[in-house]
């Protein structure tokens, strides 16, 4: 019997560990704590909503006594931190706003825990959820480590770079029970089309050019969301206390080997001729600051904890391109309104 709070369960990726909590582990009470920005949604959560062990609370994490007040009132065994600002771009054009979810909101949920747990550290756990794109950029080879030194790039990666240092600080400093993953590029799902994969499925399906940064040669190392989500479950019940874990799928792609992929899969779903989604490709002005490459070493992870990625990119990436097709509503919903004009001034188009 555990109550466990999961932040940014209304996102991508928190939608898919809620469910698996929701679903794996009847005994525990998942309370999914978001603030349902743009990036938040509610109708990723329909098929839980209604299970006895699921809440929804409401809350912003930049609100440090609401926060206090909830975990005063919840007495909560454990914390997975999933709610961030997580687009790139997004943390180009307004960094703040990245500061105060990414930073502030992390610390002040940190603190929260550490008032309120009092006393009971070696009972509660705060598992902190990471990017690898703490880490920087990569050049032709190498791969990212646990310990590799952190050098972020972008606004982004350096409030979560700064968010990372400071569960790390909690934990020597405070003795809270801390852990961190570092996981690389997520696709599958529910996953919001500002990011590069479902923004490219979108816009072949209507037609519409499909931009591609710079040349295209930027290299990502791509895992199946719901290996993501398997991961946590797995490092929240047996990491040890303190510990770093980094998670990827040993799947590297350049953008534009990808989006040719995704043009040939799109082709075949849509009854096209092979070669006409790819007609779509547009190479626009290249992203400021744009890491050339990740890639994450997971071995930790496989031969400590077992994990192992279950699924090739190839089948992954034709059950997300199913998906996207048989939830048309979901995706017209969120193409609407202030996605429009996001898409207006990010691409310069009318
Ligand atoms: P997302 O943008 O889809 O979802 C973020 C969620 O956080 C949304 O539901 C949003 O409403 C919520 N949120 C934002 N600000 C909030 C606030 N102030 N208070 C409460 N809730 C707030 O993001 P995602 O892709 O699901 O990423 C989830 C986490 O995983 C992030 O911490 C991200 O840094 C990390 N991560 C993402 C990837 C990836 O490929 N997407 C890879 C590695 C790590
Ligand atoms: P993205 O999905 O934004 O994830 P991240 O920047 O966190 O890796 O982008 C993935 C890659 O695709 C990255 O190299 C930037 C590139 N990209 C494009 O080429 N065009 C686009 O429209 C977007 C959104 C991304």
């Amino acid at each position: 019997m555990k109550k466990i709070l999961i932040t940014g369960g209304a996102g991508f990726i928190g939608s898919h560990v809620v469910r698996r909590f929701v679903n794996h582990y009847p005994d525990y009470t998942i309370v999914n704590l978001d603030k349902l920005t743009y990036a938040g949604n509610l109708a990723n959560l329909t098929d839980v909503e209604n299970k006895p062990n699921y809440r929804f609370v409401k809350v912003d994490i930049t609100d440090s006594i609401a926060l206090n007040d909830l975990f005063y009132a919840e007495n909560f065994d454990a914390v997975i931190h999933l709610a961030a600002e997580s687009h790139v771009d997004r943390s180009i054009s307004d960094p703040t706003a990245f500061v105060m979810t990414n930073v502030i909101g992390t610390v002040n949920l940190l603190n929260a825990a550490k008032d309120n747990w009092k006393g009971q550290y070696d009972q509660k756990r705060f598992y902190h959820i990471s990017t690898d794109e703490v880490y920087g950029a990569l050049g032709k080879e190498g791969m990212f480590v646990e310990s590799t030194a952190y050098d972020p790039h972008s606004p982004y990666s350096a409030s979560k770079a700064s968010s990372d240092h400071f569960v790390r600080a909690y934990h020597d400093t405070y003795g809270l029970d801390c852990v961190i993953s570092n996981c690389s590029n997520n696709y599958g799902s529910h996953h919001f089309p500002e990011k590069l994969i479902p923004l490219a499925i979108n816009n072949i399906k209507n037609n519409k050019p499909v931009p591609v940064y710079g040349k295209g040669e930027n290299v990502r190392d791509w895992l199946w969301v719901e290996d993501h989500a398997r991961a946590i479950d797995v490092i929240f019940h047996k990491a040890e206390t303190g510990e770093t874990y980094n998670i990827g799928g040993h799947n590297e792609w350049k953008n534009i080997d990808l989006i040719h992929l995704l043009c040939s899969i799109m082709d075949k779903k849509l009854g096209r001729q092979e070669g006409e989604s790819a007609k779509l490709i547009t190479f626009v002005t290249d992203r400021a600051g744009h890491d050339l490459r990740y890639a994450i070493d997971s071995t930790k992870l496989q031969e400590k904890l077992g994990w192992i990625p279950s699924l090739q990119f190839e089948e992954g990436l034709e059950k997300t391109v199913d998906w996207y097709l048989e939830n048309e509503e979901w995706l017209s919903n969120v193409t609407s309104g202030n996605y429009q004009s996001y898409y207006e001034k990010q691409y310069h188009t009318k």
